[in-house]
């Protein structure tokens, strides 16, 4: 099975969405086709091997998608990263820039046990700042972040700068 063209075939394009200028990348027809989906969980698991992980972030609300399966199929536990005003307990939070607009993201405070490994799961790394939040709110938490896995990479917008020496992993990059 070639998982890179199953995947890059079944990413729409969607020009002009959520503002003039910013080319959209749905996945929802991937997320359609059980074998891409399928494959998309196992390729994540597979790269970094049952057992070297805890915990996985999922950051609302694509990457949860990806990641529920991911931890599931990893046999690890599952953390949600979620938007500003959504968890119910004492929580840390960043604040970043998005390609469009800015975000605020919040983790609660006792979501790992010392020495936790911590992979952070989402579907796009764009300008990088998402991953970046959610690595620093792993870091404040007391997990130790042990990588980042992507659906998609966009090369052109430069956001593995931003994650220093922290492991990227992407299945597709464009
Ligand atoms: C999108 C995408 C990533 C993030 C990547 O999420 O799902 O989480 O942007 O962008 P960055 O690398 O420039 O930070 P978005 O905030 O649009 O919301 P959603 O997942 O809730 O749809
Ligand atoms: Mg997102």
């Amino acid at each position: 099975m070639d998982l890179d063209k199953l995947i890059r075939d079944r990413i729409r394009d969607v020009p002009d969405y959520p503002k003039p200028g910013v080319l959209f990348k749905d996945i929802t027809p991937l997320l359609a086709d059980h074998v891409a989906f399928a494959g998309v969980v196992d390729a994540i698991v597979n790269h970094h091997g049952r057992g070297t992980v805890d915990k996985i972030v999922g950051i609302e609300a694509r990457g949860f998608i990806l990641a529920a399966p991911v931890a599931y199929h990893f046999g690890a536990g599952f953390v949600p990263v979620r938007k500003k005003g959504k968890l119910p307990a004492r929580s840390y939070e960043e604040t970043y820039d998005l390609e469009y607009g800015t975000e605020t993201i919040e983790m609660h405070a006792d979501a790992f046990g010392p020495g936790d490994r911590v992979l952070i799961v989402d579907d796009v790394l764009a300008t990088g700042g998402t991953a970046r939040a959610a690595a620093e709110l792993v870091r404040r938490a007391g997990g130790e972040v042990a990588g980042i896995s992507v659906l998609l990479e966009l090369s052109f917008l430069h956001g593995r700068d931003k994650l220093g020496n922290l492991d990227v992993h992407a299945l597709v990059t464009v």
